[in-house]
């Protein structure tokens, strides 16, 4: 007899900021790909997010998320095994954060390091919003509706995730009837309250707690050498061309200490050092120490080599990028496909949540 084991489910999802760079790319997608062989995958593009900083000038979300998707497919997100959709496509996000909004204390929001962390960093922009306060607690919606054992993040959401188990307890907590045999037979305030705390009861519970799934991402350093991000223009995009990053390399900055030619350089203290640490060969990487160290070759062949390694990386991307760009509407209907067979797990959770709550009749 054949068993099938069911796959444990991850989630995950990123913001529409456009075409995708290589810091976008190592940092998540990389790891996306291959999450998809182990998993049954839900990876969704979190538009009604764009609006909780950029509401004031939201721009063309709608361009950028397509954008997201066409990366996402063609890094190899692969719709026939992986549900792949937008955000706002699916109205039981919004819905269960209502829903969560009601019994969420303020104080856990303010208390969420990137609450005011953001609203240092993007001073320009006014966030004293009800909408940006509620961003983790959307973003608990957008998991939890899902009931996934697993969210691959990076480091930074880490916050996000811990709020998310805590919302998800609270709710428990506050609405599973918790009809376990324990508290069935429980004769007392004291042992319903002891059969309520029961592995049972946690086993029954309407919203399991998720857990980070804390992925590798390598440093990957801008042509600045700050942190490759959008917002300081110093990126690679995923898909660009070869000349273009060819040009690019060129002008990313190196070791201080190689002024001349004949100067000795460190790769390990030097930007482009770092992207052949994630991008190229273990014979190649050799090639960069010896030769930077013994100033037996110069900055201008060591980033051709970085280049090749990149472009390497990056042509099967690129061309899945131009046979999916030459059939428009297939992007289209990946992302329609993709939002009903999320809206089946979606609209199930949500009349649970319904039921629970009481707006819903058992
Ligand atoms: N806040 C996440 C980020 O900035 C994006 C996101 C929104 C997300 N909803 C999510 C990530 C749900 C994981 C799960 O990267
Ligand atoms: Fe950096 Fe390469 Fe120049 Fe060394 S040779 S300083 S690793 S670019």
């Amino acid at each position: 007899m054949t068993e099938t084991i069911a796959k444990r489910r991850v989630l995950s999802g990123m913001r529409p900021t456009g075409r995708l760079h290589l810091g976008n790319y190592m940092g998540a997608l990389y790891n996306w790909v291959r999450l998809q062989d182990e998993y049954d995958c839900f990876f969704f593009i979190a538009d009604w997010h764009a609006l909780t900083t950029d509401y004031a000038k939201p721009g063309d979300v709608w361009q950028k998320s397509h954008d997201v998707a066409l990366d996402f497919l063609a890094a190899g997100l692969d719709p026939q095994r992986t549900v792949i959709f937008k955000q706002s496509d699916v109205p039981q996000h919004a819905e269960l954060h209502l829903a969560f909004s009601m019994f969420t204390p303020l104080g856990w929001l303010e208390r969420v390091p990137t609450y005011k962390d953001q609203q240092e960093q993007l001073r320009e922009k006014d966030l004293a919003t009800y909408g940006f306060l509620g961003y983790p607690l959307l973003q608990s919606a957008d998991i939890l509706l899902y009931k996934p054992a697993f969210v691959p993040v990076g480091q930074d959401q880490v916050a996000h995730i811990e709020l998310t188990r805590e919302v998800a307890r609270r709710f428990n907590q506050l609405y599973s009837s918790a009809v376990t045999p324990e508290v069935a037979a429980a004769k007392s305030d004291k042992e319903l309250m002891k059969a309520e705390i029961s592995e049972n009861v946690i086993e029954s519970a309407i919203f399991p707690e998720p857990q980070a799934l804390l992925t590798p991402s390598p440093k990957l350093p801008g042509l600045d050498g700050r942190k490759m991000s959008k917002s300081y223009g110093n990126t690679i995009g995923l898909t660009e061309s070869p000349d273009e990053i060819r040009k690019k390399l060129k002008t990313m900055v190196t070791d201080p200490a190689r002024v001349r030619r004949t100067d000795p350089g460190n790769p390990d203290v030097c930007p482009v050092g770092d992207l052949h640490k994630v991008f190229s060969s273990e014979e190649t990487l050799a090639k960069v120490y010896d030769g930077c160290r013994s100033a037996g070759i110069g900055c201008i062949e060591c980033k051709g080599w970085a280049s090749d390694s990149i472009i390497r990386e990056l042509a099967p991307i690129a061309e899945r990028r131009h046979a999916l760009e030459a059939n428009p509407r297939l992007v289209d209907e990946i992302l329609q496909d993709g939002s009903e067979r999320a809206a089946k797990v979606a609209k199930s959770s949500m009349q649970e949540a319904k039921v629970a709550l009481g707006l819903a009749r058992r």
